[in-house]
């Protein structure tokens, strides 16, 4: 049976780091109601990078890795719901940067559940053999999207990048297991950002605002969804792979809040220290978050061949997505 492996994982981090204290200075807020709140300290902030500035130092970083030539990677996915344009999509510009020629390219956006779906989707052209060496990335520049000045959002966010390279397995030893992703579009209003209001030459519609475009929330709506999805949702996974609870290594969550992750896994009845957590250092990177944990996992050697490790994300859409890997 041919299951999808990941070979190697990167990210792509922005220098500047923005404090707690920092947004003190900016907004009306404490490190205490933050660090309470959410469990974050810090975040990364892009100065002049771009989304595919990022994404492209994860790609290089997994090319280095895995000692892959860019001419064989036949697809790009980048999981974004902050990108540089409209069109190209990013995962053309990262082609682009890595001379990855042969690739075909195409973003994917599910918000912060983005990067299961992008996974998810790779996993589809890798099992059917129509390709053989796909680069997954997922890349968040939300800060430019972010009020400064509206402090129930600005000081959730950071930015970064992160992703895997996607391969065929063959011999059985692991890889993308099972998975379960879906959306509830009756909640779109909850979460989202960028929104474009119409406005051309014949309708009278003032031109577009920067305020147009900014983060909007209903965080207490979002934490209400997100605990109970991703609670079901890795039940079910759990359910159709037939494995216990006690059989998970890790659970890589979305890193939105500290408090969402600690009901999750009361919950689902997985100890805390299962749960990889790296939101103290990097906020919520939305659709990156999943990506950039990993990436430090393996990089720290805590992912060895035969582990299970859950990976599960929620976001705007609202979408979710569960995805159980066996390490190898
Ligand atoms: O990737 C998915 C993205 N989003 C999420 O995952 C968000 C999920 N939701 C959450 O994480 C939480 O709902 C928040 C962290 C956003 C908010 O926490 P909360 O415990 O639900 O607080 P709240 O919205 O009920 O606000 C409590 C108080 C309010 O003041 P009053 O009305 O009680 O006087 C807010 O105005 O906290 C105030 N507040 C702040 N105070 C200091 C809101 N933001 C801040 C702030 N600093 N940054």
């Amino acid at each position: 049976m041919i299951r999808s492996k990941i070979v190697a994982t990167g990210s792509g981090i922005p220098e500047k780091v923005v404090t707690n204290f920092d947004l003190e200075k900016i907004v009306d807020t404490s490190d205490e109601w933050i660090s309470q709140r959410t469990g974050i300290k810090e975040r990364r902030v892009v100065i002049d990078e771009t989304a595919a500035d990022l994404a492209t130092t994860a790609a290089n970083e997994i090319i280095e890795k895995s000692g892959i030539d860019p001419l064989d990677i036949d697809m790009i996915i980048v999981s974004t719901c902050s990108p540089d344009y409209l069109t190209p999509n990013v995962a053309c510009v990262v082609q682009n940067n890595i001379g990855a020629k042969n690739a075909a390219c195409v973003d994917v956006s599910a918000a912060c559940a983005g990067f299961t779906f992008a996974l998810s989707v790779a996993d589809k052209y890798v099992i059917s053999g129509a390709k053989k060496c796909v680069l997954v990335l997922a890349s968040e520049i939300i800060s430019k999207f972010t009020n400064w000045e509206d402090r129930s959002t600005c000081v959730l966010f950071g930015d970064a990048a992160g992703g895997v390279l996607l391969v065929p397995e063959e011999n059985d030893e692991g890889g993308l297991i099972c998975e379960e992703i879906g959306s509830k579009g009756e909640g779109w209003e909850v979460l989202g950002n960028g929104g474009l209001p119409i406005s051309n030459a014949f309708n009278g519609h003032e031109k577009i605002k920067p305020e147009d475009t900014y983060v909007f929330m209903d965080g207490r709506e979002v934490f209400k969804f997100a605990t109970g999805k991703l609670r079901e949702s890795i039940d079910n996974v759990l359910e159709m792979a037939k494995m216990d609870k006690e059989e998970v290594t890790w659970v890589v969550p979305h890193q939105a809040n500290i408090r969402i992750i600690e009901v999750v896994a009361k919950k689902v009845g997985i100890p805390m220290d299962k749960f990889y957590l790296n939101i103290e250092r990097f906020g919520n990177t939305s659709s990156a978050s999943i990506p950039v944990a990993l990436n430090e996992m393996a990089e720290k050697g805590l992912l060895k061949k035969g582990d299970n490790i859950v990976l599960s994300g929620f976001g705007g859409g609202l979408c979710w997505g569960t995805i159980l890997v066996k390490w190898c």
